[in-house]
C-alpha cells in the first residue's frame, strides 16, 4: 500500500494544501512521486496531451488502464488516481463499476469521475465495494457539448447551486474529494465551507483545499494551455532547442564526438577479424 490514502487525503483538509499533478507515463511518474507530490493522476486529458484529440470524448477504459499501469509501476509514495473516461459509467452503475475494477486492477489506488448528484449511487456503489472515488465538478470537460465550450462556470444561480449540489451530493455518497475545475473563486470558496471532503482546484482560485494541474501545462509543454494553468518552466522551448543542436550536429558531422563511440586500439587485430570474418560469410 502507497503512503497516501484516501484517508490521508482527507486529513489534510484545512491543515496542509494538497498537491496532483497528471502523469500518464512511468518516466513523468517516477519524477512527480519524486517531488513529493500527493496525488498522481492519470487524467482523462490525455487524450488531448497525448494523444492529439481536439476534446476527452475519445478515449477507452483499456487505454488509461494501459497508462495507469505504466504510473503505478513508478510510484511509490503519491495515491495514483484513474479517471474514468467518458462514456465508461453514464450508461449504467454496473458498467460503471465494471470499468472501475479495471482500473484498479491495472494499479489504480482510487478513481474519479465527472459530475457528482447524477453519479451518486455509482459513488455509493464503489466505495462500498471498496474503490475510492474523487468527484469533479463545475467545468467538466466531458460535457463541454452541452457546457459550450470551456468556459468559467459559477456565476448564475443555478450553476451555484448544481456545483453546491454535486459537491454535497458527492460527500454524501463517500467520495473523499472533489476536483473544482474553473470556477469563480468564491463559489469554489463557498464548496470548500460547505463540504467535509477536500476540494481540489485548477482555474477555481486559492481558496480550496489542494491544486491539480496538467503535466504538460505545467512543465510548457502543450501549446493551447487553458488561462489559468501556471507554466513553471519552458519545457517546450528547451526540447526543441535540443532538437535542433541535435539535427545541426549530425548534419555538420559533430556528433557523435569522440566520446560517444568505441574503435579497436589495434588496427592490424581488427583488419585480421574483420577478413576473416567476410571470408566465412563468402564461404556460407
Ligand atoms: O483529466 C484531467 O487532466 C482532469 C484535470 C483537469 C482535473 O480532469
Amino acid at each position: 500500500m502507497r503512503e497516501i490514502t484516501p484517508r490521508k487525503i482527507i486529513e489534510m483538509k484545512g491543515r496542509e494544501k494538497i498537491t496532483m499533478v497528471t502523469a500518464y507515463d512511468y518516466p513523468s511518474a517516477l519524477l512527480a512521486d519524486k517531488a513529493g507530490v500527493d496525488i498522481v493522476f492519470v487524467g482523462d486529458s490525455m487524450a488531448m496531451v497525448i494523444y492529439g484529440e481536439p476534446n476527452t470524448l475519445n478515449l477507452s477504459v483499456d487505454t488509461v488502464a494501459l497508462h495507469t499501469k505504466a504510473v503505478s509501476k513508478a510510484v511509490k509514495r503519491a495515491l495514483v488516481l484513474a479517471d474514468m473516461p467518458f462514456a465508461s459509467y453514464e450508461i449504467s452503475v454496473e458498467e460503471g463499476i465494471k470499468n472501475a475494477v479495471k482500473l484498479i486492477q491495472a494499479g489504480a489506488d482510487a478513481v474519479k469521475i465527472e459530475g457528482g448528484y447524477d453519479h451518486r449511487k455509482l459513488v455509493k456503489r464503489l466505495v462500498r465495494m471498496g474503490i475510492p472515488v474523487m468527484g469533479h465538478t463545475g467545468l467538466t470537460p466531458q460535457r463541454y457539448l452541452r457546457l459550450g465550450g470551456y468556459r468559467l462556470v459559477g456565476e448564475t444561480e443555478e450553476e451555484i447551486e448544481e456545483i453546491l449540489r454535486d459537491a454535497k451530493a458527492l460527500e454524501k455518497a463517500g467520495a473523499f474529494a472533489v476536483v473544482l475545475e474553473f470556477v469563480l473563486t468564491d463559489v469554489a470558496k463557498l464548496v470548500t465551507e460547505e463540504v467535509s471532503i477536500p476540494t481540489i482546484g485548477i482555474g477555481a482560485g486559492p481558496y480550496v483545499d489542494g491544486q491539480v494541474l496538467v503535466w504538460h501545462d505545467l512543465l510548457g509543454i502543450y501549446e493551447n494551455s487553458p488561462p489559468f494553468a501556471k507554466r513553471y518552466v519552458d519545457l517546450r522551448g528547451m526540447i526543441l532547442l535540443a532538437l535542433e543542436n541535435y539535427r545541426e550536429e549530425v548534419k555538420n558531422e559533430e556528433f557523435p564526438g569522440r566520446e560517444h563511440y568505441w574503435e579497436f586500439l589495434d588496427k592490424d587485430d581488427f583488419r585480421k577479424k574483420a577478413q576473416r570474418a567476410l571470408e566465412k560469410l563468402e564461404e556460407d
